[in-house]
């Protein structure tokens, strides 16, 4: 599972570049607003960034007030007549709608630009060649900023978090339960909610509750934004390092476990109590976003989907237990971690080749080679890193 993580997170390159695609686009947006910026959020920034995941940007005007401050110092009080929009959604409508053509017009190496502007948040999508980052562009969203920054704290907070969040995100694309266009299934950001949670439900606890961090809040953590209390510590010093000492190997299986036997069509998870919750109305998946509390942030996942995650979870929960690894090694096939990134249902043995041209991704491929071929030892040494 280190390996994995040390395969797929983001490099410093990496994450460099996604700075870099960001002040392309500021200076876009400076041409319109002078004293606006661009800084990327979402797993760019999170740790649970993976190659390949998209940038997410937003537009940020936080400092557009400086000039007029200055000029009101000034010896004239000067008054400017401000445009007056009737809603702050039509100004960020309006706002993105210039840039997106801008960058879709002039933008270089800037493709495919797509203005979605009618969504909950309206955003404009387009690909960076040069980079090859899709990237989504929205304006100024403080409590998904927040969101970030709170993954950010669990991601740091133990070890064995981002590895068991990467393992879990691999899982979920190799069979197909994840997707990197939008539709039904099951999203990155979720799925690393969900596994947040399970690891807030071990005994002890891996991770505290979003309740926990905000009590240990001080002063300059307190973020109301939009009636919301989206305060929480900040200080990682002030967090309790946990008791808890499970093997990643026994989280991955229990994860399977608690999922696959979770009661979706009574609970709901939520991240600030830390405990399963009453749903409060049917989605299929419910997971209380952990700011907005009256907004599922998996509302897009339908029934079929969410069945599919269940079976896949318990089919792989009786993989990991039940495998006879040793008739597995004898048999140089794949076993425990290795056998989960295969799609199921072509575990007979002589079905081995079949077995390994389903892999979707060439690295995966490489990886399980190298499994194959380093012994516990070299295993030993990953996870002492
Ligand atoms: P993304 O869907 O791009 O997720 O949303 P992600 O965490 O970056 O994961 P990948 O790697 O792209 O798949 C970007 C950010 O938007 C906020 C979260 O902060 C998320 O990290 N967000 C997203 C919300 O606050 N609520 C949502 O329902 C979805
Ligand atoms: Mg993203």
């Amino acid at each position: 599972m280190y390996i994995l993580l040390n395969e797929y997170q983001l490099t410093e390159e990496n994450i460099k570049l996604r700075f870099l695609a960001c002040s392309l686009v500021r200076d876009f947006a400076r041409a319109y607003f002078p004293d606006s910026t661009v800084k990327p959020f979402g797993s760019s920034v999170n740790t649970f960034g993976k190659l390949g995941s998209d940038v997410d940007m937003f537009l940020d005007f936080h400092d557009t007030g400086k000039h007029a401050t200055k000029m009101k110092k000034g010896p004239f009080e000067m008054e400017y007549q401000m445009k007056r929009l009737p809603s702050e959604r039509l100004a960020t409508q309006r706002i993105l709608s210039v840039i997106g053509d801008c960058l879709d017009n002039f933008g270089p190496g800037c493709v495919n630009v797509q203005k979605i502007l009618n969504a909950r948040c309206p955003l404009v999508k387009f690909a960076h060649q040069p980079t090859g980052f899709q990237c989504d562009l929205s304006v100024s969203n403080s409590i998904a900023i927040r969101s970030s920054e709170l993954l950010y704290i669990y991601g740091c907070l133990d070890s064995r978090v981002r590895a068991l969040v990467f393992t879990i995100r691999c899982w979920a694309r190799v069979h197909g339960l994840t997707n990197s266009a939008p539709g039904t299934w099951i999203t990155n950001f979720s799925l690393t909610m969900m596994v947040m949670f399970f690891l807030q439900r071990r005994s002890p606890p891996i991770i505290p509750t979003l309740d926990q961090l905000k009590e240990l809040a001080d002063e300059k953590d307190k973020h109301i934004i939009g009636g919301y209390d989206c305060s929480f510590v900040s200080d990682l010093r002030k967090i309790k390092p946990t008791k808890n000492t499970e093997t990643l190997e026994v989280l991955l299986g229990e994860f399977f476990e608690y999922f696959g036997n979770f009661d979706f069509r009574k609970n709901s998870i939520n991240l600030r109590k830390g405990k399963e919750v009453n749903k409060p109305e049917s989605s299929p998946l419910y997971i209380w976003n952990p700011f907005e509390q009256d907004l599922n942030i998996s509302k897009n996942v339908n029934q079929p989907q969410l069945e599919k995650f269940v079976a896949m979870a318990r089919e792989s929960a009786w993989i990991l237990q039940k495998e006879d690894k040793t008739q597995q090694i004898i048999n140089k096939e794949p076993w425990g971690l290795a056998s989960l990134l295969i799609p199921l249902g072509k575990s007979n043995s002589s079905k081995m080749k079949n077995r390994m041209k389903g892999i979707g991704s060439e690295t995966i491929r490489s990886l399980l080679d190298s499994l194959k071929l380093n012994n516990a030892n070299s295993q030993q040494k990953a996870v002492g890193k």
